[in-house]
């Protein structure tokens, strides 16, 4: 069997240049007009490590990123354009770098992958901008139906979602909550900007309906209700679609009248992967979720769930919808679903 140099060279590279990509990007070392890239002279100022910002520098001239240009001097190539125009796409897989940094440790079981951590603030703005291609479909649709009075939004992590709600929809009042101690502090942060009394944020465990249906329906009593689910059912699947389908049946108990929105990225087919494994992240995705014990099912699960449960779909986007060859049916990696009793 023969293999290409190239190939040999493409799979090496990542290791050294996502890093480098990210943390000068994260630092906005470079600033942008129209499609063309400079030094922010300022934030270049501000990096101690001078020696290894320009090796750095150097290695990006090396793999044709960058021209050099005179003696401290640099210029993007059209690639190098292309590649940090879209940087924050590397921030989220980036994020979770302990994993694949200590991958000897974690196989010789010298060290516990829940001890790992994963690089909060760059997760946050890499999420940020990768939700901004499902959060506003959903948002205009809301403008156009809008009957709601009190938006939930459940494991509402950094509060982007309840922000854009507060800046779109001022009556209606938002609530959100989360497990996490620290994207609760986070999501309060957005009542500077907003109404505050409109908005309620708290730290509550999702997974535990009947611990937290009880307060809820006392906030939202006698109000048209929505209820959204933005990337938290990979979160409490345990792997499995029928914790799934009992979770959506207690809150289809709890809050019968209520819209509900679900948003989650699906585990298409290895055949999908294979073909698309050149122009999508979705594997990096899917290993760093499998390394932190989060559950992504398969689109082909959610319909199955959906049947179960007995919700309908009042309203579905499908992203990246692909299939490996004519025969099989295509699949999305991400969905959004509307869904109502
Ligand atoms: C992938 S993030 C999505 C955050 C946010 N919904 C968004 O779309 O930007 C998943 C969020 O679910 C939260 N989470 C995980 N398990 C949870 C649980 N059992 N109860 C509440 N929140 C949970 C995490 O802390 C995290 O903020």
């Amino acid at each position: 069997m023969s293999y290409s140099i190239e190939k040999l060279v493409f799979y090496l590279r990542g290791l050294f240049s996502a890093p480098i990509i990210c943390e000068l990007s994260k630092r906005k070392v470079f600033t942008y007009t129209k499609n063309k890239a400079n030094f922010n002279l300022k934030a270049v100022n501000k990096i101690k490590g001078k020696k290894e910002l320009f090796a750095c520098l150097n290695y990006l001239n090396r793999i044709n990123l960058i021209n050099k240009i005179g003696k401290d001097n640099f210029e993007f190539t059209d690639l190098g354009v292309e590649i940090f125009k879209r940087a924050n796409s590397y921030y989220v897989p980036h994020s979770y770098r302990e994993y694949i940094l200590n991958l000897g440790k974690i196989l010789d079981q010298g060290i516990k992958t829940k001890l790992l951590s994963v690089d909060r603030d760059e997760n946050i703005i890499g999420s940020g901008k990768t939700h901004m291609r499902y959060f506003p479909p959903v948002i205009s649709y809301l403008a156009r139906n809008n009957s709601y009075d009190v938006a939930v939004d459940v494991g509402c992590g950094n509060g982007h979602f309840l922000d854009l709600m507060a800046s779109y929809f001022q009556n209606i009042d938002l609530i959100g909550f989360d497990i996490s101690k620290v994207s609760v502090a986070s999501a309060k942060k957005i009542k500077k900007n907003h109404n505050k009394s409109k908005i309620n944020i708290f730290k509550e465990d999702a997974s535990k309906v009947s611990k937290w249906s009880p307060k809820i329906k006392k906030m939202i009593k006698n109000k048209r209700a929505i209820i959204f689910f933005w990337f938290l059912l990979h979160e409490i699947s345990e792997n499995k679609s029928s914790v799934i389908v009992n979770y959506l049946k207690k809150i289809k108990q709890n809050f019968p009248d209520a819209t509900i929105v679900i948003c989650e990225l699906t585990r298409q087919s290895i055949n999908i992967f294979k073909k698309n494994s050149e122009q999508s992240l979705m594997p990096e995705y899917l290993l760093f979720h499998d390394f932190s014990n989060q559950g992504i099912l398969s689109f082909f699960d959610y319909e199955e769930i959906l049947k179960k449960t007995g919700y309908k779909i009042k309203k579905e986007w499908l992203f990246d919808q692909n299939s490996a060859s004519e025969s099989e049916k295509a699949e999305p990696s991400t969905f959004v679903w509307v869904l109502e009793n």
